[in-house]
């Protein structure tokens, strides 16, 4: 969300404005302290701590108004805890700032503000009032340090009392991060690296085959060696935190584990931790103290039989190293993540206050759907950079790899952020379904039901037959304009167009192929669907383009017909009356005609206004705010159930007037802190409910969320788009067919714009990292 001391701000500036006085708000601008009356404006039922991949993806469930401070952290699905705490010591007295852990006292909590990468809560501990600040990078051009599944927590602090006080500071994370259980055996070690000191913890019988908690991860626990009286230990979370809390200045943490292997849980009820705690003396200020976790898994995903690994690991020699630079980097992360807030809140406050909350909450769990990986040769050594893939799951609804529907939903994020990443998920797609071991004439759903492997296809069945054929013709032209990068288009021209056949003879009526049906409560199972219908007719179009843009007039004229034809049937079809629009032919149900964004954010100009401006009227009509506080469902035959992802594209298709109420609709039900969730995309529209924790589908944490970038996808520029010759038709290949070794340099010739920057980025890591051996005085570990 906005940062609260923005919206008092804007507050500030309102009434001031009212007064006819200046308002000094508009250039102290963020540098304005924290007070206490600071109104807290936007109250989401749970907020992102750690959220960075599908298995790194730590909340803290806030609902019901919950004080943040008694309460562990959750992993997604909101059923199952991951250990984290955060002590600080002030004058002797304990008090935590995360957690609900013994001994100690709760800090009091003031307020919670959420930014798109950050998660900041303002808390007083005795005299001393702190930020604990919660980073998850988003690094959407660095792919190495996007993939690289890491976040920071940090604490900056002041005495309110003007006073200087003792400080002790303290940290700890459990085994509860690498595995379901708490009979699972796990193994500990600690490492000691230039600029780093961390903990590593994983499971003593890794396995792949999982749901959704990791039990093939190690999970890492970091601190920066360069600061003094640092105590860096693993112990029992009983030993460890006791003893935090009942020593004074020149403590040390003693550990009370014998070897370095137990259980998540001993029989003693007691759990191992890994604990970073240090001793900052008597000060007045806390400057700040950060720790790092993450969560690796190598490989991360096996796509047809083949083993891909992050695309990190191309950058360094050893997880090491690559731990050691997350932490050398923190302040430079710091800043881009803040110069990224910044650009995005700027963008969305364009729109309204509410859509910037959105957008805030909704940006971490987007981008942490994905995973950028890259194929190795040479026992997992040599990295093919010319086959960078990405790998989506299906967080909060299945274990579906690349779920087509829920790529389509994040289009938004992706192309305001990067969207080249679009196309690292079509990849996988597009070649698994140019292979002849698939048979089918539209386009399948995803690339298989069990993360983290993704055999490819075909999961299809002929009902979504129109929903994704349609959505994988808008993606691929989405992506090419949006990116200028034509390649997928000449390389899987003949598969686009056999799919804009199939929409040809299948798009206009629709049997049961509307996606929305994988949301049970929705009981979107009928034909007909005029918004499906409107999707297949849109992307015959973009069919248009893409034979345009290859230079194919043949068929961008046949084609371009074809929606043609299509969208004047439809139109006879779709209307009650001039300003009223179905969602079923023969029907007067009425619904949220969302995937008119598609035409908008391809720029094709092809929807006539008539169908737009309908669209707002049956909105306004149907939906009003005292009706529909939380905004309206998705259709009138979808049981109240709304999905805040299609609520979002129809606002961004809407008029101003229907797009703000259907942007505060949203807000309303993310503020609303009514039940348990983590900004799920499916809720009843009446009580703000959803399915419910540990149920599947609830939409819990969904990357379909990157839908909230709507509105601000529509000013994305257009690239021009190059198409490269395709394969039958090029004289030599120039394929970037060369691997280059991680981390200790390159060999061989390399092509390519692309590649050449990722070269220059690990040149210069390698430059940077040449950093001294800074020891710290008090690590009991060494
Ligand atoms: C907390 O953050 C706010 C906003 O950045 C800042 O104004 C304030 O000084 C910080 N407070 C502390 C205790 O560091
Ligand atoms: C919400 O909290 C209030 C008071 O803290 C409590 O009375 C109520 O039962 C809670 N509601 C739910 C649904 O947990
Ligand atoms: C901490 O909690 C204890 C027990 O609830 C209470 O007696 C004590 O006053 C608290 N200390 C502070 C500093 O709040
Ligand atoms: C997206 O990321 C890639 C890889 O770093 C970069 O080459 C490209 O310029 C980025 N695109 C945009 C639009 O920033
Ligand atoms: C820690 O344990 C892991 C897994 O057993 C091992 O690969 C690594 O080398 C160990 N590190 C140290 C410093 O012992
Ligand atoms: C994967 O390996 C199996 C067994 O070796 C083989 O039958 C299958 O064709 C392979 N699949 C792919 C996509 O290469
Ligand atoms: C709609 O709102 C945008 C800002 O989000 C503004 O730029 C545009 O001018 C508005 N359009 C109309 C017709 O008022
Ligand atoms: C690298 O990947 C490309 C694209 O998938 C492939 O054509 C090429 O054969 C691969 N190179 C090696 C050395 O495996
Ligand atoms: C869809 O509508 C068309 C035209 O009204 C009709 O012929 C067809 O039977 C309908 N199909 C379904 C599945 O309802
Ligand atoms: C309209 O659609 C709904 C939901 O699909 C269906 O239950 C109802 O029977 C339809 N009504 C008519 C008149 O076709
Ligand atoms: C966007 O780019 C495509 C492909 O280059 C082009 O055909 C189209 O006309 C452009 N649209 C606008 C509005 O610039
Ligand atoms: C770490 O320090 C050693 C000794 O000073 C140095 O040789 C090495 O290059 C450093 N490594 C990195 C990655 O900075």
């Amino acid at each position: 969300m906005v940062f609260g001391i923005l919206l008092s701000c804007i507050f500030l500036v309102t009434v001031h404005l009212r007064l006819g006085s200046s308002c000094q708000c508009l250039w102290l601008g963020l540098a304005l302290p924290v007070v206490a009356e600071e109104k807290q404006t936007f109250f989401p039922s749970s907020v992102p701590l750690a959220v960075r991949s599908p298995t790194f993806n730590c909340w803290l469930d806030v609902h019901n108004g919950t004080n943040p401070m008694g309460l562990w952290p959750q992993f997604w699905t909101d059923n199952h805890i991951l250990g984290w705490t955060g002590y600080i010591k002030v004058d002797g007295q304990t008090y935590h700032w995360l957690g609900d852990p013994a001994p100690g006292n709760t800090s009091m909590w003031l307020s919670t503000q959420v930014t798109p990468t950050r998660t900041i809560f303002t808390v007083q501990a005795g005299p001393m009032q702190l930020n604990v600040t919660f980073l998850s990078p988003i690094e959407p051009s660095d792919w190495a340090k996007q993939s690289f599944p890491f976040s920071y927590v940090y604490v900056d602090g002041k005495s309110t009392d003007g006073m200087a006080h003792f400080i002790q500071l303290y940290s700890d994370i459990s085994g509860e991060w690498v595995t379901a259980s708490f009979d699972t055996g796990i193994q500990w070690n600690s490492t000691r690296k230039n600029n780093t000191v961390y903990h590593q913890i994983q499971s003593t019988s890794p396995h792949s085959e999982f749901t959704d908690i990791a039990e093939d991860s190690v999970v890492y626990y970091a601190i920066s060696s360069a600061q003094p009286n640092l105590v860096s230990v693993i112990g029992t979370d009983q030993a460890l935190r006791l003893q935090f809390a009942s020593q004074g200045p020149g403590f040390t943490l003693t550990s009370d584990l014998e070897g370095q292997i137990g259980n998540v849980q001993g029989e003693d009820g007691k759990l191992p931790v890994l604990a970073h705690a240090l001793d900052l003396g008597s000060t007045d200020t806390i400057a700040t103290v950060a720790w790092a976790v993450g969560l690796i898994r190598d490989p991360v995903i096996t796509f047809g039989n083949v083993s891909r690994r992050a695309y990190y690991w191309s950058q360094y020699a050893s997880i090491g190293d690559s731990i050691d630079a997350f932490m050398t980097d923190f302040p430079a992360a710091q800043r881009r993540a803040l110069a990224l807030d910044q650009q995005i809140l700027q963008d969305a406050l364009t729109v309204s206050p509410q859509y910037a909350d959105l957008v805030s909450l909704g940006t971490r769990q987007a981008m942490a759907g994905i995973e950028i990986t890259l194929s190795t040769t040479d026992n997992g050594n040599r990295f093919n950079f010319s086959d960078v893939k990405a790998f989506m799951k299906d967080v909060g609804n299945s274990q579906r790899v690349n779920p087509v529907e829920t790529i389509y939903a994040a289009l938004p994020a992706l192309m305001y952020l990067n969207s080249s990443i679009t196309g690292l998920l079509l990849e996988p797609l597009l070649e698994y379904q140019s292979s002849s071991a698939y048979g089918n004439g539209y386009a399948a759903s995803d690339l298989g039901l069990l993360y983290p492997s993704a055999p490819g296809g075909p999961n299809a069945s002929a009902i979504y037959g129109v929903e994704n054929s349609g959505n994988m013709l808008i993606l691929v032209l989405a992506h090419a304009q949006s990116s200028g990068d034509g390649s997928l288009i000449s390389r899987y021209y003949d598969l686009l167009t056999k799919w804009a056949e199939y929409l040809g003879k299948n798009a206009l009526s629709p049997a049961q192929q509307s996606a929305d049906a994988r949301d049970t409560v929705l009981s979107q199972t009928h034909g007909n669907v005029t918004n499906l219908a409107l999707k297949g007719i849109i992307a015959i179009q973009a069919m248009s383009k893409i034979s345009q843009i290859s230079g194919r007039s043949d068929d961008a004229q046949k084609y371009m017909t074809m929606a043609s034809d299509s969208i004047q049937s439809w139109h006879n079809l779709s209307f009650v009356s001039p300003s009223q629009l179905r969602w079923t032919y023969n029907n007067s149900t009425w619904g949220l005609m969302y995937n008119l964004l598609a035409d908008k954010l391809l720029k094709l100009d092809f929807v006539p206004t008539s169908i737009y401006t309908a669209q707002s009227s049956t909105i306004s009509t149907n939906v009003n705010e005292s009706q529909f506080p939380l905004g309206p469902p998705l259709s009138s035959d979808s049981n109240l159930n709304a999905r805040s992802d299609w609520t979002l594209f129809s606002a961004a298709a809407a008029d101003n007037i229907t797009r703000d109420l259907l942007i505060s609709g949203v807000h309303e039900y993310a503020s609303s802190n009514v039940s348990s969730s983590m900004f799920p995309t499916l809720y009843n529209v009446q009580d703000g409910s959803g399915p419910g924790p540990g149920m599947s589908p609830n939409g819990y944490a969904s990357p379909a969320q990157g839908a909230v970038f709507s509105v601000l996808a529509l000013s994305v520029a257009n690239r021009t788009v190059i198409v490269p010759p395709s394969e039958s038709t090029r004289d030599a290949p120039p394929e970037l067919s060369d691997s280059s070794t991680g981390g200790g340099g390159t060999t061989g010739a390399i092509v390519g714009g692309i590649v050449g920057a990722i070269i220059a980025v690990l040149v210069i890591i390698l430059k940077m990292t040449g950093g001294s051996l800074i020891s710290c005085t008090l690590c009991s570990i060494f």
